[in-house]
């Protein structure tokens, strides 16, 4: 973190690049100057690599790189505040450590990861419980637990994705109790999957965007593809996968909401209710003004985030 270093360190990490200024200094050779920036802070930086200021030069915006460089007291600075020299500019490449820019939830991930094992372990249903073991191993776990769960409108950070369905599986379950004739573990097992998609639908990289199949299909269809396809290798009875596939391709409630078939089942309306609810409370954990009461873009109207 930029926050944490120290004069005479050397860095290599990933920071938002925001240049102020390029010019020519009284000896004649070339400059550029301007802040880095990530999760933890800012930095000033100079560069007087010829190279390196000619691609600062051309950028249109603020820019994510691989910075390299030494730290070093600002001179022109009169308060001993830091800058860095910079001697590395880099594009990002897929699997560079991008973790200390996009921006982190504040939840306990690993005792996420427990409530999901356990959640699967309460299935009685062997072939619910298989087919939850089946999806939630390997990569798609691993992206399961870090994605995030919306590019801007609910639970967008790293691990969203994770703290919504886990959290959407207690409402749900909850629900499951007070309500009679509920089959809960297809409950359990619909309300863990519902947005399996969006692993596929949005990318972790910088700014959460939408991927080309995410933006082609939408994460309803991906989910209900991803389980099919995991259901079909266990051979899984029909009719409960039938059951299930309703739950996930409703989950939205309604047509116009994008789901392509309106809830139908006990369990479907348990689990789209308790998807809306967790996705409208967590809009009052985002904050973005300073009053109590503020708009809400995903729910088109003012919200009252404070006690008045
Ligand atoms: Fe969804
Ligand atoms: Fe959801």
């Amino acid at each position: 973190m930029l926050n944490d270093l120290k004069a005479g360190q050397k860095m290599c990490q990933a920071a938002l690049v925001r240049v102020q200024k390029v010019g020519t200094s009284s000896n004649g050779g070339v400059f550029a100057r301007g802040m880095l920036e990530d999760n933890g802070g800012h930095l000033a930086f100079i560069c007087f690599d010829a190279v390196l200021v000619e691609k600062m030069r051309n950028l249109e915006g603020p820019t994510a790189y691989m910075v390299g460089g030494d730290v070093d007291i600002n001179k022109f600075a009169n308060d001993m505040s830091l800058q860095l020299i910079i001697k590395r500019l880099e594009e990002l490449v897929p699997g560079d450590d991008i973790s200390n820019l996009v921006p982190h939830g504040d939840f306990d991930v690993e005792a996420y990861k427990n409530k999901l094992a356990n959640y699967i372990k309460a299935v009685r249903t062997p072939t619910l419980r298989k087919l939850l073991e089946t999806i939630f191993s390997g990569n798609t776990y691993d992206a399961f637990v870090h994605n995030p769960a919306g590019m801007k409108l609910h639970h967008a950070y790293i691990g969203g994705l994770l703290q919504h369905s886990v959290d959407v599986t207690e409402l749900a379950v909850a629900m499951a109790d007070r309500i009679e004739n509920v089959d809960k573990d297809l409950v359990i097992a619909g309300a863990l999957l519902h947005d399996i998609g969006k692993i596929k639908e949005i990318s972790a990289e910088i700014g959460f965007p939408y991927t080309n199949a995410g933006r082609f299909m939408g994460h309803i269809a991906m989910t209900s593809l991803m389980v099919q396809e995991a259901a079909l290798k266990l051979n899984m009875p029909a009719q409960r996968l039938e059951q299930l596939q309703h739950i996930l391709l409703s989950h939205h409630g309604e047509n116009e909401k994008g789901s392509p078939v309106a809830c139908a089942t006990r369990e479907a309306f348990i689990v789209h209710y308790a998807d809306e609810i967790n996705a409208v409370m967590n809009q009052f954990e985002q904050r973005e003004g300073k009053g109590a009461w503020e708009f809400n873009r995903m729910l088109g109207r003012n919200i009252l985030k404070e006690k008045l």
